[in-house]
């Protein structure tokens, strides 16, 4: 139907003929002529109806905005005053001398210029349009630029692609599962994979030896803005590799994507342990464009008299830390202050201590601060010391249980960071490592990654006696304070892999019926084998500079993981619930 896309229409076709399809971006009338901005996947082009063609004037008169059209003229070069240098076919427009409206369209429920004058729900209601918009559909492409080179990199590697199932048994990611009633095994379920982890690690066993997915994975979890229950992975295992060797092909080929797609050079990932990233920046995904870092000031503070420092620094499982923002003492008034106190209340801060450094030679002097008359002097002075106060610093203080300290200041230090404009324009890459077998949950143990992941120099016997101080062999890549990847070397061993069900308290029986088939597996020879995932749609949103994945999936669902488009989920026909042997309890009033 087309001789050409309407984005690749130049220079070097003055003087042609080309035939178009495309929708009507936007249609002006100019001193008698009408303009119209042909839109197709690869651009836009300008089109001059001329009057003197009237049969097709009058058609030309009735277009509207994203009426879909054919069109056929002659490519000529604009003269110089009307050269459009922001438009990639600016140089040139076509005289039409033929136009088919192919579809009419009905008024927009959207406004096609710009996202911003519509709602979410709107959006993803009418999804197909909000697509059309170049920003949108640029993305989509990007998007599927990322994935054929990922693929080129991977088949050339010898990886190989292969499927696996998508009705199946949990795997245990820490989220909850969607479920789906079988109707031929009635009262049972399948579910939808987490992640293709179990599968992955069979096809090790199988002796694949290298294998990759681009794959769908499900998780019904809390929404957030890097998180939506459908998700896609770029799902990566392997025999006999070791953490480094992994680390280092995946690194390749990220650093070789951003090469090739954006000509940035992402250099050598440095290698951080967990237990610093928390130290430091009081998360396991640090954002290192922020020069800001956490300091641990406990020790100092164990025998003050005030409660909220001396009770946390005495707690074997409490935290007191400080963070010291350069030049902020003037950046933050009361009012600010108090915002950042609500702010922190959010990860469970009871409150926020903070001290300003008016005049560092005036010693206590100097200092202005709500807590100053509960620090003796020459504690005030330790923490000046530890911070490395310089006059005009504000440092912010926590005092609470790890966790919350960590959270909090971790996320005080990115807000503040943004507040002052303190965030580097660059990449930072990093793996985290060194992390954690298991973390405490709800008074017992959990995986900091999940139950198949390999701890670091044990035996069995060994991890059963000291589970919470042994290390993992895990890695996590992180970007720009975001987790792009994560992964492991697993457990290749059955007595090992039983004394980590043991420790989460999966007892032999629930083993058996959960996992039975990966212990089984485990007894035939099952290579060493190491992988890692990466999450493809956070990839791209970075890429791409967009702020939510929702931005770089096509139909994604709302942050109550519902789609607007086509409205699900619904309610099933009640004769095919009778058929699933399934009953559902009335739906609650929202
Ligand atoms: P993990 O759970 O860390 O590991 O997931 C791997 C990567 O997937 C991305 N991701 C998500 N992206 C969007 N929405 C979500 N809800 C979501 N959850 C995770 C993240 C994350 O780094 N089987 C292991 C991997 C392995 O050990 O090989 C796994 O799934 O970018
Ligand atoms: P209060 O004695 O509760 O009025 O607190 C005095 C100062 O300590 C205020 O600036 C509070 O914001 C701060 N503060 C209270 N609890 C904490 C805490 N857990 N961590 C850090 N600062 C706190």
């Amino acid at each position: 139907m087309r001789s050409h896309y309407c984005g690749q229409v130049n220079e070097s076709l003055v003087g042609q003929s080309v035939t178009l399809c495309g929708w009507v971006n936007r249609r002006r009338d100019l001193g008698g002529l009408i303009f119209i901005d042909l839109r197709d996947v690869k651009g836009l082009v300008q089109v001059v109806v001329d009057p003197d063609f009237e049969a097709l004037f009058e058609t030309a008169n009735k277009l509207k905005h994203e009426f879909c059209i054919q069109l056929s003229g002659t490519v000529r070069a604009r003269p110089e005053s009307q050269v459009n240098k922001n438009m990639a076919t600016g140089a040139v427009e076509i005289l039409a001398s033929e136009l088919t409206i192919l579809n009419s369209s009905d008024v927009l429920p959207i406004d096609m210029g710009g996202h911003q004058n519509n709602s979410e729900e709107q959006r993803l209601k009418y999804r197909y349009l909000d697509l059309r918009r170049p920003d949108m559909t640029n993305k989509i492409k990007f998007r599927a630029k990322v994935t054929s080179e990922i693929r080129n990199y991977l088949d050339s590697n010898d990886f190989l692609d292969i499927e696996t199932p998508i009705l199946t048994k949990a795997t245990p990611e820490g989220a909850r599962d969607y479920l789906v009633p079988s109707r031929t095994h009635k009262g049972q379920f399948f579910a939808l994979p987490q992640s293709p982890q179990l599968f992955k690690q069979l096809l090790m066993m199988s002796g694949m030896d290298r294998y990759y997915q681009i794959v769908k994975c499900f998780r019904d979890e809390d929404l957030r803005a890097d998180r939506q229950p459908e998700f896609t992975q770029i799902d990566i295992e392997t025999s006999f590799m070791s953490a480094d060797e992994v680390m280092a092909i995946t690194e390749d080929m990220v650093r070789k994507l951003f090469v090739k797609l954006l000509d940035i050079d992402l250099g050598d990932f440095p290698k951080m342990t967990y237990a610093e990233a928390m130290t430091k920046y009081g998360s396991d995904k640090p954002d290192l464009r922020i020069a800001l870092e956490m300091v641990d000031v406990a020790d100092l503070l164990k025998d003050v008299e005030f409660k909220v420092f001396s009770g946390p620094a005495n707690d074997p499982k409490g935290r007191v830390a400080a963070l010291k923002v350069p030049g902020g003492a003037d950046k933050f008034s009361r009012k600010d202050i108090d915002e950042l106190t609500k702010f922190v209340g959010i990860y469970g801060a009871k409150g926020l201590a903070w001290l300003k450094v008016n005049d560092l030679d005036k010693g206590m002097e100097g200092l202005q601060s709500p807590i100053l008359k509960f620090l003796p002097e020459d504690v005030a002075k330790g923490i000046l010391d530890r911070v490395e106060a310089q006059t005009g610093d504000i440092i912010f203080f926590g005092s609470d249980k790890y966790t919350v300290v960590s959270e909090a200041i971790g996320a005080l230090r990115l807000k503040v960071g943004e507040q002052l404009g303190l965030v580097e324009d660059a990449w930072k890459p990093l793996w985290v490592v060194d992390f954690p077998m298991f973390e405490e949950y709800e008074g017992g143990l959990t995986p900091l990654h999940h139950p198949f992941t390999a701890p670091v120099g044990v035996t069995a016997e060994a991890l059963k006696a000291n589970p919470e101080k042994t290390l993992s062999n895990a890695y996590d890549m992180v970007l720009n304070g975001c987790e792009v990847g994560g992964g492991s070397v697993r457990i290749h061993q059955q007595d090992m892999q039983s004394a980590v069900f043991d420790i989460l308290g999966i007892g032999e029986e629930e083993a058996e019926e959960k996992f039975g088939f990966l212990l089984d597996a485990l007894k035939f020879g099952a290579p060493p084998h190491a992988g890692l995932a990466f999450g493809l749609d956070r990839l791209v949103m970075l890429m791409t500079g967009a702020t939510s994945i929702r931005d770089v999936m096509a139909f994604p669902k709302t942050t109550t993981a519902a789609c607007p488009l086509t409205n699900a989920p619904g309610f099933a026909n009640p004769d095919q619930i009778k058929e699933l042997g399934i009953q559902t309890l009335p739906a609650e009033k929202a």
